[in-house]
C-alpha cells in the first residue's frame, strides 16, 4: 500500500474545520479539529462526534468533566484557527482575547461562529493515540449572532487558503502529531464511560 497515497484519499473524509472548547476548575480552553461528524439521524436525538488527541491539553479537561463545545467556523475565520489550533493551552491563555461566555453546560461558547453546539458526553472510544468523544447535543446556537451567516470552513478550505507565514509550523505540529499517533495508535484499551462523578466539574 501506498501510505502517502491513501493518507491524502483519507484527507476527503475529514470534516469541517471545528473549535472546541472546554472548561475545567475554572480554567477555560479551546483547540481545532477537523474530525467532527455527525453522529445521529435522528432530529430528535442530535449527536456528534468528535476525535482529539491525548497530548492535547483539552483533551483530559473534556474527558474529566464529561462535556464539550463543538463550534462551526466560518471561512473568514482562518485567524481564530491559528490562535487555537496552533498553540496548547497550556502555555497561554488561548480565549483571553476571544468573545465568549460560559454555556448552559458550563463550558465556553465564542460570541463569534457559525453555529455552536453544547454537549454532554454519553460515550467515548479509545484508539490509542486519541479518544473519539460521542456526544449528545443539549443546546445550539450561532454564538451571540441570532442566525448562521457566511460559509462553513472545511478542513481542505483552511489548508488552501492559510497565510504561507502559518505552514511550515502547520506540517511541523502535523508531524509531531503523527509520531505520536503511530508511536501510540496500537495501545487500544477498552473505556466503558460511565460519566462523570459530578456533571460539569
Ligand atoms: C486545521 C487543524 C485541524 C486539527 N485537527 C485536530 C483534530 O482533529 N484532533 C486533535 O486532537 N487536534 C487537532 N488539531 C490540533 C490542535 O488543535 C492543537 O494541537 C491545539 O494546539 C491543541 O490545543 P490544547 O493543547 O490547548 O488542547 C488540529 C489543528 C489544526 C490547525
Amino acid at each position: 500500500m501506498d501510505h502517502d497515497a491513501t493518507y491524502q484519499l483519507l484527507r476527503n473524509l475529514t470534516s469541517p474545520v471545528v473549535a472546541v472548547t472546554s472548561e475545567r476548575a475554572g480554567k477555560r480552553n479551546a483547540m481545532i479539529s477537523d474530525a467532527a461528524v455527525r453522529a445521529s439521524i435522528v432530529p430528535s436525538v442530535p449527536r456528534l462526534s468528535v476525535y482529539i488527541h491525548k497530548f492535547n491539553y483539552s483533551h483530559d479537561m473534556i474527558f474529566e468533566t464529561g462535556r464539550f463545545v463543538l463550534h462551526l467556523l466560518r471561512t473568514d475565520q482562518l485567524d481564530l484557527v491559528h490562535r487555537l489550533g496552533f498553540v496548547s493551552g497550556r502555555d497561554r491563555d488561548k480565549l483571553a482575547d476571544v468573545a465568549h461566555r460560559l454555556g448552559h453546560l458550563g463550558a465556553p461558547v465564542l460570541d463569534d461562529c457559525y453555529a455552536h453546539f453544547e454537549c454532554r458526553i454519553v460515550n467515548v472510544m479509545d484508539t490509542g493515540s486519541s479518544t473519539c468523544f460521542l456526544g449528545d447535543v443539549l443546546h445550539v446556537g450561532h454564538g451571540a449572532g441570532r442566525a448562521p451567516r457566511g460559509e462553513v470552513m472545511t478542513a481542505a478550505h483552511f489548508r488552501a487558503n492559510m497565510p504561507a507565514a502559518w505552514r511550515k509550523d502547520y506540517e511541523q505540529h502535523l508531524l509531531v502529531a503523527q509520531r505520536f499517533a503511530e508511536e501510540r495508535s496500537r495501545d487500544i484499551r477498552p473505556v466503558v464511560w460511565k460519566g462523570v462523578a459530578a456533571p460539569g466539574r
